[in-house]
């Protein structure tokens, strides 16, 4: 059995809290957050507290707030020598206070609170000051029932770094299309098969050999088409003419 505190109640630590709740092996002893009403999940048979100083003894205290308060937050727990941990892709592990056993637990996905996770399909990033305590994390994703791997900062500030091109910057790519499809009275749920596959293909070919389209094929009579069509967004003709060179570019081909 694992003890747990949750530090922060934004879509990591509910979400946290909702895995452990359901973990037969981890006992959430309590969920922290510095405003108990903001919490919009059931909290029936959880123990909430809105004051450090009320922080119970446990195994590892998660801390999952905003990236630019954990540095702070870890200052102000009232206790040392105990171990605290951040959820975060981009925080070095050396922010936590040196007066804690330092780790890093940070779960390789995208958190809502309004969509649901399998945490098997969430792969966490572990990284600790002592060797010692990296058992006791792995072991806390495995009750979890998640995959987990032994990742130092610079390599989870790189991995951090792709997780924003392959989701914040695919995403912003169909809210544009959905803006685009809405433009023409065109149901977005056309569109949504083809984000499927798109996302299917990579896990059995690489990206570089599942690209296709207009920038792929050379094909400057569909690119001047397209580029014409968004003569009135000239934001997004720029990002176009950055992806379609950049497409050309990894393919050897002349650029735009
Ligand atoms: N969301 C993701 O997809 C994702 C994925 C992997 C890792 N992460 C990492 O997980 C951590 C949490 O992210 P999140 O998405 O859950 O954030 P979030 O939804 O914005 O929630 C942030 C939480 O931090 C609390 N908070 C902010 N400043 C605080 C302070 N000074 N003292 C105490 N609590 C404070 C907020 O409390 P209030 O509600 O009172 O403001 C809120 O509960 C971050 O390090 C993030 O990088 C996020």
């Amino acid at each position: 059995m694992i003890s747990v505190v949750v530090i922060g109640a934004g879509n990591v630590g509910s979400h946290l809290v909702k895995a452990f709740q359901s973990a037969e092996k981890v006992n959430l002893v309590q969920w922290y957050s510095r405003d108990k009403m903001s919490i919009k999940a059931p909290t029936k048979g959880i123990e909430l507290c809105n004051d450090l100083k009320d922080l119970k003894s446990a195994d590892i205290y998660i801390i999952a707030v905003t990236d630019k308060a954990i540095e702070a937050l870890s200052k102000q727990l009232p206790f040392e020598n105990r171990l605290v941990v951040h959820t975060s892709g981009s925080v070095a592990l050396k922010k936590l206070d040196m007066k804690h056993k330092r780790g890093v637990f940070y779960p390789l996905q995208t958190f809502s609170k309004t969509s649901d996770l399998e945490f098997s399909e969430v792969p966490f990033c572990i990284e600790t000051m002592n060797k010692e305590d990296s058992g006791q994390l792995k072991t806390l994703a495995t009750y979890m029932g998640s995959p987990s791997y032994m990742i130092n900062t610079e390599q989870r500030q790189a991995l951090h770094l792709s997780a924003v091109f392959i989701n914040n910057f695919s995403n912003q790519m169909y809210r544009i299309a959905h803006e685009l499809s809405d433009y023409k009275s065109v149901n977005f749920d056309v569109l949504k098969p083809l984000i499927l596959e798109t996302a299917k293909k990579v896990q059995f070919t690489s990206p570089y050999n599942a690209q296709t389209g207009p920038a792929k094929r050379n094909d400057q009579v569909t690119i001047n088409h397209h580029l014409r069509t968004l003569e009135s967004h000239p934001d997004y003709q720029l990002l176009y003419k950055k992806l379609t060179n950049s497409i050309k570019t990894t393919h050897g081909l002349k650029k735009l």
